[in-house]
């Protein structure tokens, strides 16, 4: 059985992280995310090859995975020559296939059982079944409303406040039958989402939906991508170096190779990467995560905030909540705070004050 990520999308609300770096392969802790979905795929054996459909900056991808040697499931890409749209994308992708396929939104992270998902799909002979999960809010996602037996009656894409019927959303997980596919437009952009599954209701196709209540979040925005952080430091999401930890939150975790000077302070939960340094009397407070070969210098103060590879925060800089791209460099004495996202090489000189918009704390996450 093969599986479609879908991982083709600009990720504009990333930006600017993903301007050189595709969402797909943003780092979560030292892994790009990527490595989570092919995770979960490889817990389903009858799943061998895993279709990468890509458009933005494809060849970072390819760099990363080749042919899936390391990851024990065979990899092959599909690269649209223009944006196809999700629909589009999948007939792309599934122009040679004639068996079910499972296909994956490339910016989602979760823990459901994926092979009770396709035994779902042939026990009820559905020509699609998708995943559902409850959200507080779907006004970001696809509302997918149910009868009772769990066929899917209506899926509404971005539903305004006033059309909000109900908690349950399209995770962006789905099981697909190839023949349904020569309904997508070939070569024209078409979307899963407002075409393609709304054509199957009004056609009374077998489409049929899979609750599931575990852990689900879309790392799409700067928000949730802090948020997946935080999530596997309290253990809500299980991920190493905080998997199986009776007390998750308070793990130091610092790599073999990074070096922690004596007067330094780390508080827990936070993530220290190899090769970096963090000087004495500098502070790595809770939710921090710092990438590889980053130097905090004395006196300077990280908290709850994500700092990608290669960044210097010198002395007395405090980072707050905030995000840091590769090779920034934050003078002496800055503040950085309040949902600051920097991109990559971004320099912020020496006594400088950088507050974002975000003023609450982040949400914990609803479940588990
Ligand atoms: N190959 C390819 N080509 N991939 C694409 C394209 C395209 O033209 N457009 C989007 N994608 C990929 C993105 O990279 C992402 O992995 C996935 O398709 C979904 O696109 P997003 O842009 O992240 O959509 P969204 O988050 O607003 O909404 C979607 O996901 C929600 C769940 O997270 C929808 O499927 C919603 O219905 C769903 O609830
Ligand atoms: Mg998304």
């Amino acid at each position: 059985m093969k599986a479609i990520l879908l991982a083709g999308g600009k990720g504009t609300r990333l930006r600017p992280l993903t301007i050189h770096t595709p969402k797909p392969i943003v780092p979560i802790f030292d892994r790009p995310f990527l490595h989570y979905q092919l995770d979960l795929l490889k817990r389903v054996p009858e799943i061998d090859e895993v279709i990468l459909s890509l458009n933005y900056q494809p060849r970072r991808i390819e760099e990363l995975f080749g042919d899936g040697g390391d990851s024990g499931l065979s990899i092959k890409y599909v690269v649209e020559p223009a944006p196809l749209g999700t629909a589009g994308a999948v007939r792309y992708a599934g122009e040679s296939l004639r068996e079910s396929v499972v296909v994956f939104n490339g910016d989602v992270l979760t823990e459901v059982d994926l092979a009770a998902v396709i035994a779902l799909h042939r026990e009820r002979k559905a020509k699609a079944t998708i995943v559902l999960t409850p959200v507080d809010n779907p006004s970001a996602y696809g509302l997918v409303e149910t009868d009772a037996a769990g066929n899917i009656q209506r899926f509404l894409e971005k539903p305004k406040p006033d059309e909000i019927t109900c908690e349950t959303i399209n995770a962006g997980i789905y099981v697909l039958e190839p023949e349904t596919f020569e309904r997508i437009p070939k070569d024209m952009p078409w979307s899963i989402e407002r075409s393609f599954f709304p054509s199957l209701i009004e056609r009374d196709e077998t489409f049929v939906a899979y609750v599931d209540r575990g852990y689900w979040i879309d790392i799409g925005t700067p928000e949730k991508y802090m948020q997946v952080h935080r999530d596997v430091m309290d253990g809500r999401f299980h991920a190493a170096p905080f998997a199986g930890a009776a007390s998750p939150a308070s793990i130091t975790w610092v790599a073999p190779g990074a070096r922690v000077e004596d007067g330094a302070i780390l508080e827990g939960p936070c993530f220290i990467d190899d090769a970096t340094i963090v000087k004495a009397g500098a502070r790595i407070g809770p939710y921090s995560v710092i990438g590889r070969h980053c130097h905090i210098e004395e006196r300077a103060v990280v908290e709850g905030s994500i700092v990608w590879a290669n960044t210097r925060i010198s002395q007395e800089a405090v980072v707050r909540g905030s995000i840091l791209g590769r090779h920034c460099h934050i003078g002496r004495n800055a503040t950085i705070q309040n949902g600051v996202v920097l991109g990559d090489k971004s320099v912020i000189t020496d006594h400088s004050r950088c507050t974002g918009m975000s003023h609450q704390p982040l949400a914990t996450s609803h479940r588990p």
